[in-house]
């Protein structure tokens, strides 16, 4: 029989909100597969999960997703990671991706989940915590309250504009570099600056929660709440 794919949402960062589901599973699989940008890089997921669950004696399959080839080379990893997982599944043996976060946001999984359920073989998709609710909680502010709206959105093209006008509230993931871009947005809108907040590497070393900053280095783990009226 063959074995199962799980896709696991580990959380942001600190290990204490990995989920009872994600860590039982985490224990008793033998393979533990962590997507990477590059060959040789280390994998923060596989930091996150090393705190909580003992991965001595498991077999650690980091898979190359390159982000910055284009669709055609993007496409091309994720067939030859889906050939990887679907090798370690034929041979009866179940394997667990670890993602950021949750695994419905930004991730990588779901082009594997999608590749390797078409082939045939079961998968189970396992929530984490997202980085923006646990930026939110660390802030001690609402996403949203009452029947106000949340655009969750990365910083491309004028998508920061486009969300101040139609939602209350809007998370802009992997803002590390784009300060200066929320920054106009908020000013041409008369939202004041107070109204943001900036939280990188939550959970992490080097944990950073603040305003926004034109002049200060944030890091990829960067998300920023931008809410159009604090209460
Ligand atoms: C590829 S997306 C992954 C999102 C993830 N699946 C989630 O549910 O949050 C990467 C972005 O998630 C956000 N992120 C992930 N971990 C974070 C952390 N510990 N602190 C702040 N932001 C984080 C950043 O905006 C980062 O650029």
């Amino acid at each position: 029989m063959a074995g199962k794919l799980y896709g696991i949402g580990i959380g942001p960062g600190d290990p204490g909100l990995l989920t009872l589901k994600a860590k039982e599973i985490l224990d008793r699989t033998g393979t533990i597969v962590c997507p990477v940008k590059k060959e040789g890089e280390a994998s923060t997921a596989l930091e996150i999960v090393r705190k909580a669950v003992n991965i001595s004696g498991k077999r650690i399959v980091p898979l190359v997703f390159a982000m910055e080839g284009g669709r055609e080379q993007f496409e091309e990893c994720g067939r030859k990671a889906g050939d990887v997982l679907m090798d370690i599944l034929s041979k009866g043996e179940d394997a667990a991706v670890i993602t950021l976060g949750d695994v419905s946001v930004y991730s990588t999984y779901m082009y594997l989940d999608g590749y390797v359920s078409s082939k045939g073989f079961e998968t189970e998709i396992i929530p984490g915590v997202t980085s923006f609710s646990y930026a939110a909680a660390l802030a001690k502010i609402p996403l949203m309250l009452g029947d106000e709206g949340l655009a969750v959105i990365t910083p491309k093209g004028r998508s920061i504009e486009h969300a101040l006008e139609g939602f209350e509230n809007i998370v802009v993931m992997k803002s590390g570099k784009h300060m200066k871009e929320m920054s106009a947005a908020m000013t041409a809108r008369g939202i004041p600056h107070e109204n943001a907040v900036v939280v990188s590497r939550a959970g992490m070393e080097g944990q950073h929660i603040g305003v926004i900053d034109e002049r200060r280095e944030f890091n990829y783990f960067t998300t920023t709440i931008i809410k159009k009226v604090m209460r």
